[in-house]
This record gives structure tokens, sequence and C-alpha cells, in this order.
């Protein structure tokens, strides 16, 4: 990559589900991240953005709201070969944007990469600890539902107030072993 690559953050579109889904299963592949079906990429496509450089594709990231105070970052993944170069960090600030813009205090992650996490401000919470029930959804779902060992990292926006009329959430399904 060239020394100031242009790095632009964008919606994602329909075209680009079949670079979100290449990336994807890139990254899954290596066991980095939960391998996401097209469908499932089509359904939830409004919760994408994509990165380019120099108007190339470069990554892809997710918002995913789970409830009224808290959405997910989800589905983040660089291409392959452009690591560090601030492309990661530029699509979880548009997550983030977008957190802000909705209305959602607290942005949650499951993730092996801790220290880039902390660098966009997350912080390590206790899997043991009382979490938010609706951070569990994803799991039922996932391969490594007994004897998962990601992660969960949390950001508050403190600027941005919890919804007035906020709702109790339903009761968790945390998967066994976990607590
Ligand atoms: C993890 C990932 C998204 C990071 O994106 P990136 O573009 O390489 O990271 P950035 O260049 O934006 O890095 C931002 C900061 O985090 C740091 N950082 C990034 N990855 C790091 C790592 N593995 N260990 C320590 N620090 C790291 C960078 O040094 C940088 O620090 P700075 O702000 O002080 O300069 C990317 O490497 C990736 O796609 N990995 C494979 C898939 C994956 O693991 N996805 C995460 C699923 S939750």
């Amino acid at each position: 990559m060239s020394p100031s690559p242009e790095i632009t953050v964008r919606a994602a579109k329909a075209e680009d589900v079949p670079h979100i889904f290449e990336n994807i299963g890139y990254w899954a592949a290596q066991g980095k991240m939960l391998v996401r079906p097209m469908q499932h990429i089509f359904e939830n496509l409004r919760d994408f953005f994509v990165a380019e450089v120099n108007g190339q594709f470069a990554g892809n990231a997710a918002l995913h709201i789970l409830w009224g105070d808290i959405a997910e970052v989800r589905g983040l993944a660089v291409k392959p070969g452009i690591q560090a170069n601030g492309i990661g960090k530029k699509l979880v600030a548009a997550c983030e944007a977008e957190a802000r813009c909705i209305g959602i205090p607290i942005l949650f992650a499951w993730t092996y990469e801790v220290r880039f996490f902390e660098k966009c401000g997350f912080t390590l919470i206790d899997k043991t600890k009382e979490l938010h029930p609706r951070v569990w959804s994803e799991c039922l779902r996932c391969q490594f539902y007994v004897g998962c060992n990601e992660n969960g990292m949390v950001k508050h926006l403190h600027d941005v107030p919890m919804p007035r009329n906020l709702p109790e959430p339903p009761p968790a399904q945390v998967p066994p072993g976990i607590r």
C-alpha cells in the first residue's frame, strides 16, 4: 500500500456482498471469526460498512443492534495483506458513529483482538460476571458454543443518554459452561 493511503468508509451496497463474504470466509477459515453465510450478509446488509482504499474494497464491519441500549460490532475484517494501516480503526469508528446517531450508548464486541479493541476505546469484561442478556444472541449458532474462549469487550458512549423508555430484555440463553 502507498505510504498515506486514502481510506474511506461507507454504508455497504448489494454489490459489496461477494467481497464481504469472501473476506469473512478467509478469516473464519483462520479461526479468527464466525463464518457468515451469504444469505446472512444480504439479510443484514444494512448493518454493514465497507472500507475502501483508493476506491478498492479493503474491509468490512457491522453494527448489529441487540437491544435499545446496546449494539454489537461484528463481522469486522480487514482484507488480508493490508492490516495495520488504520482500516480496522476507521471501520469501528463508523460503527460508533452509527450507534451515536441511533442513540445507543453501549458498544459490545466478542473478539480475540483485545489489543486492537483497546486501541478503539473498548475495555475487557469478565464473562463470568453479569453481562447484558442480549450479548449471547449469536452464541447459540456458533460452532464454538461450548468451550468459547472469545473475549467480551465494551465501550460506553458516555455522551449518549440511555433511552428513557427502555424495556426489560428477555432472559439470556447462555451457553453451558460459561457461567
Ligand atoms: C483485527 C483487525 C480488524 C485490525 O484492523 P487493522 O486495520 O489491522 O488495525 P488498525 O491498523 O486500524 O489498528 C488500530 C490500532 O490497533 C493496533 N492493533 C491492531 N491490531 C493489533 C494487534 N493484533 N495487536 C496489538 N495491536 C493491534 C494498531 O497498532 C493500531 O494502534 P495505534 O492506533 O496506536 O496506531 C484486522 O487485523 C483483521 O481484520 N484481522 C483479522 C480478522 C479479525 O480478527 N477480526 C476481528 C474479529 S472481532
